[in-house]
């Protein structure tokens, strides 16, 4: 992968919005692979103003977010469905008919309802296949290495498919419902490592110290299920965007 050292997250975003800008000119039905959490927001705020400021035409961009908690409603402010609207569908002005969420496909169904649980995944990698693959993929990076909510352990040949969120990730997540831990989902649907690295293009983006080891395990490391991100090394276009504080452990 190419490592790209950046002053802050204004930079990272620049670099992003400006190759996805370009993108949109040249194909203008682009497909967007989303994530949520913090580490993409400038990175959307810099693509949302170049995309006004240069009137860009962005009414055929199709999008696909990488992940979901299920059992909420989709309306819920904290699904992601919610969330990818908010920060990236709103924003850029994108037809919310053309974004897909993985939760999308589950339609409501409850969490007892197997057969519609195991159908949801492979329904989502189809749709994506469907719309011709992603174009650019952006992603986050967790703490101990994850990409999507595919935790440690993790195939990196997986596909899309339902989960049991990890016990840390919950708790780690209980601020975005009031701090109770019984508000947080226990299960989620996440697009697999497979899946991931089917993009045509990769955009990592990690910021602050707090990543630096799982940046240095995802560049430097072996690539092991316990880094999911370390997957990134066998992409052929793969761009890890961090600040000093992430690769400050880089050699
Ligand atoms: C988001 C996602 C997660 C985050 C990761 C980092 O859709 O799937 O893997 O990218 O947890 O989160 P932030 O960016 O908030 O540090």
């Amino acid at each position: 992968a190419e490592v790209i050292i950046v002053k802050n997250e204004e930079e990272a975003g620049q670099i992003y919005g400006r190759a996805v800008a370009d993108l949109i000119k040249t194909k203008p039905d682009a497909v967007l692979g989303l994530a949520t959490g913090s580490s993409p927001l400038a990175a959307y705020q810099a693509l949302a103003k170049i995309v006004h400021d240069e009137s860009i035409d962005v009414s055929q961009v199709r999008g696909f977010a990488l992940d979901e908690y299920l059992g909420l409603p989709l309306d819920h402010p904290q699904s992601y469905h919610s969330t990818i609207h908010r920060t990236v569908v709103e924003p850029l002005g994108l037809d919310p008919a053309k974004v897909h969420v993985p939760g999308d496909v589950l339609d409501g169904a409850p969490l007892e309802d197997g057969e519609k649980i195991a159908e949801a995944g492979p329904a989502y990698d189809a749709a994506i296949e469907a719309a011709g693959g992603i174009d650019v993929q952006i992603l986050g990076i967790g703490t101990d290495g994850h990409i999507g909510f595919n935790e440690p352990g993790s195939s990196l040949a997986s596909g899309t498919r339902v989960k049991t969120l990890a016990e840390q990730t919950r708790i780690d997540n209980a601020r975005f419902f009031e701090n109770d831990i019984d508000k947080v989902p226990t299960h989620c649907i996440t697009q697999g490592i497979g899946t991931v690295l089917k993009a045509r293009h990769l955009v990592l983006l990690a910021f602050g110290s707090g990543k630096a080891e799982a940046i240095e395990e995802t560049v430097e490391g072996g690539v092991s299920a316990f880094c999911p991100a370390s997957a990134l090394q066998l992409h052929p276009h793969a761009t890890i965007i961090v600040d000093e504080e992430a690769a400050s452990r880089l050699r």
